[in-house]
């Protein structure tokens, strides 16, 4: 009788939450934001918050996972272990479930951030209860049907199609350039496919070369005016380098769509983890075989370790560091936390998770509002604008040729390096989407250990400490 009550009233408050949640997507589609609008609201908030008092970041929540001893204790220990891992980011996680699961071997991951999950790391806010991003939004997204199921094992999903809109003078406009952005900047009334496909046509430039930088690379997809609104200011904020210092492939990477489509990405499959990132992690390194340490610098600890084989996945120019060679450039971001306290439950700051400011008078990239990713309830809301950065936390490694020729002579060096193996997006001087680094991870795994790829169902062996 009882169960019967509770279910009923399951059943009322699941229909209520959908009600609600309904009304809450509905409640700010982007053709609410009319021209009138978008300026107001657009310009005015963005400046009011930017004003509002600082408010300084909270240090993220420990994780504890395995044996944490004194460090100074580790240190002057010989350990041995068949595989040593530096870095408990996605490549280090999934190499070390891979090896514990499928070899039973004896794994450690060596991290030196007093967490575990890289630049995946999500934690919940504790003044607003709304979970975020500690290094910036991350969207899962990926064409790779082996990615999609191997990371269905260690999490449930919840579908998820990320739409960003940038505010263009003035004006909320879908980011990528869509048929909608070009008739919101430009007064035109495309409706068709091949009505966008001419105008830009004739819009981009023609070269008898293939784009050899990245202002060439945007001017031949989107032509001047584009590229002057929203291109070239967003290139500069990013990188604090004009597009033609840049190789083509960071303004290649920005799609260019010819249709309606506002979504961000347009791969198949598109999802958040429905507990967050953080929770993957306990669960891909949550292994009786597994021994992480936190707050760990490899470098600090590598004598002592006798390892039957190495995979590195910090940055390759640390790693060879008495080399005396150049170090590898790289842009960093500042991100500055801001709470606009009682919103309300159904209110948001903008309209969407990610607002993109590609002009040159705001001074921040974007600004993320993590209360929009899957429809977080809290009476208040959490957002961080983002700065592009010189030193820093390494994030985008800087694409020029110089960098380009440095990192062939680290990967010189890396080859010679007997029994240890360079992974990850640092240690290749590359950037990585998340998918990319978890199929280099298992295939790195599969030609390394001869194993085929089909022969495991292995789900995490513990409770995450994040839902304890
Ligand atoms: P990662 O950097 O995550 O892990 C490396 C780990 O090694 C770190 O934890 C580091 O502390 C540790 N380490 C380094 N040196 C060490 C040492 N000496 N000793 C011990 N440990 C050491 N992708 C995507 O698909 N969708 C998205 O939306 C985003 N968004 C996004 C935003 C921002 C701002 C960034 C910078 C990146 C993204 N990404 C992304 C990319 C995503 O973060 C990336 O694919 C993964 O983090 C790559 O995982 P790795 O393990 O290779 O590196």
């Amino acid at each position: 009788m009882i169960g019967g009550n509770n279910s009923n009233n399951v059943v009322t408050s699941l229909i209520l939450l959908s009600i609600c949640s309904i009304i809450f997507v509905l409640r700010t589609p982007l053709s609410d934001f009319t021209v009138e609008k978008q300026r107001t609201y657009a310009v005015h908030r963005v400046i009011t918050l930017i004003e509002e008092r600082e408010i300084q970041p909270k240090e993220s929540p420990e994780i504890q996972l395995g044996n944490q001893d004194n460090l100074e204790d580790y240190i002057n220990e010989v350990k041995e272990y068949d595989v040593c891992i530096a870095g408990a980011g996605l490549s280090g996680a999934v190499i070390a479930e891979r090896y514990a699961s499928q070899l039973d071997q004896k794994v450690v991951v060596i991290e030196k951030r007093n967490h575990i999950g890289g630049n995946c790391y999500d934690y919940t806010d504790d003044e607003t209860g709304i979970r975020v991003s500690q290094y910036g939004a991350h969207l899962f997204h990926t064409v790779n049907k082996r990615v999609w199921e191997y990371v269905h094992r260690f999490s449930d999903w919840t579908k998820y199609e990320h739409e960003v809109v940038g505010i263009v003078e003035g004006k909320h406009v879908p980011i990528p350039v869509n048929i909608e952005t070009v008739n919101t900047l430009f007064g035109l009334n495309i409706t068709s496919v091949e009505e966008m496909d001419d105008w830009l046509s004739r819009e981009q430039v023609k070269y008898d070369h293939t784009p050899r930088n990245s202002e060439e690379m945007a001017l031949s997809r989107v032509g001047e005016r584009l590229y002057e609104l929203i291109f070239r200011p967003y290139t500069i904020k990013q990188w604090n380098k004009e597009p033609k210092e840049l190789g083509p492939e960071v303004t290649a990477r920005i799609p260019v769509r010819n249709n309606h489509d506002n979504r961000y990405f347009g791969d198949p499959y598109q999802a958040l983890p429905s507990n967050g990132y953080t929770a993957i992690f306990e669960n891909l390194l949550c292994h009786p075989k597994i021994e992480v340490r936190l707050n760990t610098d490899y470098f600090k600890v590598r004598d002592n370790l006798r390892c039957g084989h190495t995979y590195f996945t910090g940055p390759i120019d640390a790693y060879f560091s008495h080399t005396g060679y150049k170090k590898l450039e790289y842009r960093s971001i500042d991100f500055e936390r801001k709470v606009v306290k009682d919103i309300g439950d159904d209110n948001t700051f903008q309209p969407k998770f990610v607002v993109n400011h590609p002009s040159a008078d705001a001074n921040f990239t974007r600004i993320v509002e993590y209360k929009h990713m899957l429809n977080q309830t809290s009476k208040h809301t959490v957002m961080f604008i983002e700065r592009s950065k010189d030193g820093g936390e390494p994030y985008y490694p800087v694409p020029n040729d110089e960098n380009k020729a440095l990192y062939r002579r680290y990967q010189e060096l890396a080859a010679k390096e007997s029994n240890v193996t360079f992974v990850g997006r640092l240690a290749n001087y590359k950037y990585f989407n998340m998918d990319q680094a978890i199929i280099n991870a298992l295939e790195l795994f599969d030609k390394d250990s001869g194993l085929k790829e089909e022969n495991d169902d292995h789900v995490a062996f513990c409770v995450p400490t994040s839902q304890k």
